[in-house]
């Protein structure tokens, strides 16, 4: 998965443009993006939405966060239309994955979903404490299945308003956590999933921040809109020159299993340099996952 795009799951008009614009995945939203007054039917549209073009492309719904009291409602909403996965956003640590793992687990029970078929995205960021947190994530389960960061929500936390440069840069508290959540997914054993650039009709900084986040090892980026789609898209899939490189990266270890260091093109490659090179070549095979 490369892109994912969120849509507000109120908005009809979104959600049929959304399926069209190539994104891997869609985030359907409950949260943030949809008003106090539109909860209840958004939760409606999303189950409907969900169970008809489930088939198409992983769709992911993000939820009402542990604390708002709207969160057992939402789920219990779109279980049983069987989403690819849940986003909880406010996640505060692995223990909350491990809680919204045992709700899953009774309503996949009341609706006849074999259990453990909806995974879990948290947005792992987004406040002060949670960045703590970042190492509890490794014994959050196996329903843990990507961990995502984002800035907007952590500058409210701490009560800042701006949370980038002049030169739009992220300030240091959210490269810090931007980073955590790179090293605590790797940790866990799960892809990182690069925040939203909200300057949507900056498509050049999109392109920037995307290529750091692909050269920083993240394996995806959240989009709000559907141009961020194919700049994204590109940023994330290996070019013909790295498949080129792991394909030979591979056959030099194949050719000499007997050597863990080697020589190629003048320079020294390693175990590193081996599963750099199977990764490059598992993304480049693989931009969608299998929805079986
Ligand atoms: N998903 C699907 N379609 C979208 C979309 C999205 N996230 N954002 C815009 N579109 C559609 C619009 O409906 C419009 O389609 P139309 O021409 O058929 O009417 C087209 O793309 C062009 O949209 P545009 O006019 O450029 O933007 P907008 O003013 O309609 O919307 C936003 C701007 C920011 C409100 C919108 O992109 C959005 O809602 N993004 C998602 C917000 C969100 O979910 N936030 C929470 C996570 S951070
Ligand atoms: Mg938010």
């Amino acid at each position: 998965m490369r892109s994912l795009l969120f849509v507000p799951a109120h908005d009809a008009r979104k959600l049929a443009k959304g399926l069209d614009c190539g994104a891997d995945a869609l985030i359907i939203d409950l949260e943030d993006a949809v008003p106090e007054a539109h909860k209840a039917q958004a939760r409606g549209r999303c189950a409907e939405f969900v169970s008809a073009h489930r088939a198409r492309l992983p769709l992911i719904v993000r939820v009402n966060a542990l604390d708002t009291g709207l969160l057992l409602d939402d789920l219990a909403a779109v279980v049983r239309a069987q989403p690819f996965g849940i986003m909880l956003p406010k996640c505060t640590s692995g223990r909350d994955v491990a809680l919204v793992d045992s709700y899953l687990a009774a309503l996949e029970a009341r609706d006849g979903v074999p259990r453990g078929t909806l995974r879990i995205l948290p947005i792992v960021t987004e406040s002060a404490a949670a960045l703590f947190e970042m190492s509890s994530y490794a014994q959050a389960g196996p329903r843990l299945h990507a961990m995502m960061w984002g800035g907007e929500d952590l500058a409210a936390d701490v009560g800042t308003v701006a949370n980038r440069r002049a030169d739009g840069r992220y300030t240091a508290p959210y490269e810090l956590a931007r980073s955590l959540t790179l090293l605590g997914a790797t940790g866990a054993q799960v892809p990182a999933i690069d925040a939203v650039y909200t300057n949507f009709r900056d498509p050049e900084g999109l392109k920037a921040e995307s290529a750091d986040a692909v050269r920083d090892g993240f394996s995806a980026k959240a989009a709000i809109h559907p141009d961020q789609v194919g700049p994204i898209n590109a940023a994330f899939t290996p070019s013909p020159a790295d498949v080129a490189w792991a394909t030979r990266v591979i056959a030099a270890f194949s050719a000499t299993p007997e050597k863990g260091a080697l020589v190629l093109d003048g320079k020294m490659l390693d175990r590193p340099h081996h599963r750099s090179a199977q990764r490059v070549l598992a993304r480049a095979a693989t931009p969608t996952p299998d929805l079986s």
